[in-house]
């Protein structure tokens, strides 16, 4: 505190809770429809939803409903939506091809949405695993995650959603170089406004369990991913990639989870002071849905109050799979 306060009773610091007015009059962070990332999951198919038991009340949608669901969430206030591809086994091979195909379900549900609701910014993922055998964000040659030859896939894969009509590319493997080799790519490409929001500092977190489940990745993955996402126990390292990747051309940075990982998301912040993301996972929705459902939380306040907590650490804006109930809560 550089500003010593008088003592009491000239400072009564509950003079300004005393009633809504005053708190609202003086509240620091507020949190706003427009702070949230609705990530959502879209499956081959048509007109029909899937329900994904460890996310209670999340779907998977298959893509001709997804331009239904980006304009709700247009409608509510949410400025984006970030599509995941729910792939079976039978859509994994070694060579990951379908990742940079123009007509794979997430490049399809680009377009649906971008036809169907043209003002949302559409964000994507890009990393292998949907479209691996082993579930890995990267090619495994011997045992081993190959960097080098997993980029050169990457910036494949980025080129075509950038075709296909995506705003903010979200690059969530964590291999090295991937960024800068993405935006020269982007910019021979003419796509010069396509915008990147890295998984900068992204961690080796049991809490993506139910993620993996949603899609399809569970069953796949082979050994874990600790030799690209980073250690938890790591802050420092978690600046030196935020500057990487905005020396290589990020215009956004993340950081994921969420809520174990906010003093993480105040330093880079405060380090940095761009525009600075935290992706609440699916562990973490999971968990307090399930408290909620048990009647052990109450579902809607630990909700705001969870989000609130990312704004008022630093985030320009959140990820969240309750970004509709949110906003649906915010806007009464
Ligand atoms: C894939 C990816 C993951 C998540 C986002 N992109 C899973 C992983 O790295 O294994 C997790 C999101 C969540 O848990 O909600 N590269």
């Amino acid at each position: 505190m550089t500003h010593p306060l008088p003592s009491f009773p000239t400072a009564r610091l509950r003079r300004l809770r005393q009633s809504p007015a005053l708190r609202a009059l003086v509240r620091e962070t507020t949190l706003a429809p427009s702070d949230l990332i609705w990530p959502v999951f879209v499956m081959e198919g048509s007109d029909a939803e899937e329900a994904i038991p460890s996310m209670p009340g999340v779907v998977r949608r298959t893509v001709d409903r997804i331009g239904a669901a980006a304009r709700e969430a247009w409608d509510l206030g949410i400025p984006a939506i970030c599509v995941f591809p729910y792939t079976g086994m039978e859509a994994r091979t070694e060579d990951c091809a379908l990742a940079w195909d123009r007509d794979n379900i997430a490049n399809r549900a680009i377009r649906e949405i971008k036809n169907t609701c043209p003002d949302i910014a559409v964000m994507t993922d890009i990393a292998l695993d949907p479209y691996n055998v082993n579930g890995h964000d990267g090619f495994v040659e011997n045992g081993e995650i190959v960097n080098d030859r997993t980029v050169e896939a990457l910036v494949k894969m980025a080129l075509a959603q950038a075709d296909c009509g995506a705003d903010i590319l979200g690059p969530s493997d964590m291999m090295d170089g991937r960024v800068g080799a993405m935006r020269q790519a982007l910019e021979e490409a003419g796509h010069r406004d396509v915008t990147i929001l890295s998984y900068s500092a992204k961690y080796a977190s049991a809490f993506y369990g139910p993620f993996r489940d949603a899609v399809g990745a569970s069953a796949a993955l082979t050994g874990d991913k600790k030799t690209y996402q980073m250690d938890p126990g790591n802050s420092d390292e978690a600046l030196r990639l935020v500057a990487r990747d905005l020396s290589e051309g990020a215009d956004m940075v993340m950081v994921k989870p969420g809520m174990p990982y906010l003093d993480i998301l105040q330093r880079v912040k405060a380090e940095f002071g761009v525009p600075t993301f935290a992706y609440q996972v699916s562990g973490e929705y999971a968990m307090l849905q399930a408290a909620a459902q048990n009647g052990w939380l109450d579902g809607d306040r630990v909700m705001l109050e969870s989000l609130q907590g990312f704004k008022r650490a630093g985030a320009d804006g959140v990820l969240s799979y309750f970004a509709p109930a949110a906003a649906r809560a915010l806007n009464g």
